[in-house]
């Protein structure tokens, strides 16, 4: 049997990775986690290991935070000794972080077979970090394991030399995997408002920028509801270097907290009136069909278009008269979704049915 190494280091690599390992156990498949120490807080990392119930790493790398290339190459060379210790022969990785182009580089450029999750997403927006990372991991990869037919489509195009696979998205397994857990087991440590938005926001290229902090604060204090915002630690930092955070914390409309359990974090998202973020997974739970939410995307552009094309997420920006102006054309009485464009919640099944093929 070749040995399988599940590299994470981010939060929502932790959560999107979580259904694929639970498939590795159901089908008695050895695998070792490796995990790059990206994110290291417990909140942005252990509670997920914790509540989803899955094996801690067998390694952690350290990397922390840190530039891109230091992020980057220290995540390569110390996944290189470990696949080597680990004697890895196919590696998988998720997602379009740091953490995931290390993995892919290092395992391409040691002969390991490389698989990748959630592949063929583009935004074409190249401020992001994240568009160059899913773009060279798709071209190193050997295994691409895309979400959708728009995603083999865009990889085909690109003339990837890896095999492609249409299989679902892992976060919708998650959801359905997770949401009646999370009903029962979710605890949140402060009252819920009756009816309230749900607000992330953390992309470096509108968290770091100040005038984009400026517009999302002005429309959190414009809306009609009151705002829930489990608050990331990059954007905690930079609304504070702003001066942005004593402000929010001083509205009483406000509900400025933590980082949340994936858990407690399904129940904000069941719960809410609707969303507004620039989070890449959240964008895809919403079309689960167990939260189905609307969610008004606070970005320039999105990789997962197929999501607005069903009527879930709308671009608006991050202007605050074009986002408040969106929200308030939207009548949820005669909002008509289409089905989740994201699979039946069987990707990781599917995703590890070749893996295991792959194996003997
Ligand atoms: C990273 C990913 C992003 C993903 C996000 C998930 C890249 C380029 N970006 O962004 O695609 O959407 O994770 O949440 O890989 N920090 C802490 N504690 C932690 C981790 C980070 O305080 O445990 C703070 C540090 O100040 C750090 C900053 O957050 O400098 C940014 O962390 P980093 O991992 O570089 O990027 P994210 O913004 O988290
Ligand atoms: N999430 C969570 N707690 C929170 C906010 C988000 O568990 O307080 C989950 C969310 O349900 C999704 C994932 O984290 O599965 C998204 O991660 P993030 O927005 O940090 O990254 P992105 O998807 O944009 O890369």
């Amino acid at each position: 049997m070749k040995k399988i190494g599940v590299v994470v280091g981010t939060r929502p690599e932790i959560i999107k990775m979580s259904p694929v390992i639970r498939e590795l156990e159901k089908n008695d498949i050895k695998y070792n986690i490796i995990h790059t120490g990206q994110h290291y807080d417990e909140e942005v990392s252990e509670i997920f290991f914790r509540e989803l119930e899955i094996e801690r790493p067998d390694k952690y790398l350290d990397i922390g935070s840190g530039s891109q290339a230091e992020q980057t190459g220290g995540a390569m060379i110390e996944l290189e000794k470990t696949f080597k210790e680990f004697g890895t022969d196919i590696l998988l990785v998720q997602g379009d972080t740091n953490t995931v182009l290390a993995g892919a580089l290092a395992g391409i450029k040691m002969g390991l077979e490389v698989g990748h999750v959630e592949a063929g997403l583009r935004s074409y927006d190249y401020r992001m970090p994240e568009e160059y990372n899913r773009r060279l991991t798709d071209h190193a990869s050997n295994m691409l394991f895309a979400p959708t037919e728009e995603n083999r489509i865009t990889l085909e195009k690109e003339d990837v030399w890896g095999d492609i696979y249409v299989t679902g998205n892992t976060v919708i397994d998650a959801c359905i995997q997770n949401l009646k857990i999370a009903e029962k087991k979710a605890e949140l440590d402060f009252e819920l408002p009756h009816e309230f938005i749900l607000v992330t926001a953390h992309r470096a290229e509108n968290v770091d920028d100040r005038e984009v902090v400026k517009n999302f604060v002005e429309v959190f204090e414009e809306l009609d509801h009151p705002v829930v915002y489990p608050i990331h630690p990059r954007a905690e930092k930079m609304f504070k270097k702003y001066d942005m955070l004593d402000r929010l914390k001083r509205n009483d409309k406000i509900y400025l907290v933590p980082p949340q359990g994936y858990l407690e974090f399904l129940i904000l998202m069941k719960r809410c009136e609707f969303i507004l973020t620039d989070s890449g997974g959240i964008q895809e739970e919403a079309t689960a069909p167990n939260i189905k939410k609307k969610v008004f995307v606070l970005r320039r552009s999105t990789e997962r278009p197929e999501a607005v094309e069903a009527g879930y997420c709308t671009v608006v920006g991050t202007k605050s008269d074009d986002v408040l102006d969106h929200i308030q054309d939207f009548d949820e009485e005669k909002w008509d979704p289409d089905s989740c464009p994201y699979g039946d919640g069987r990707a990781s099944e599917k995703i590890v049915d070749i893996i295991n093929k792959m194996s003997e």
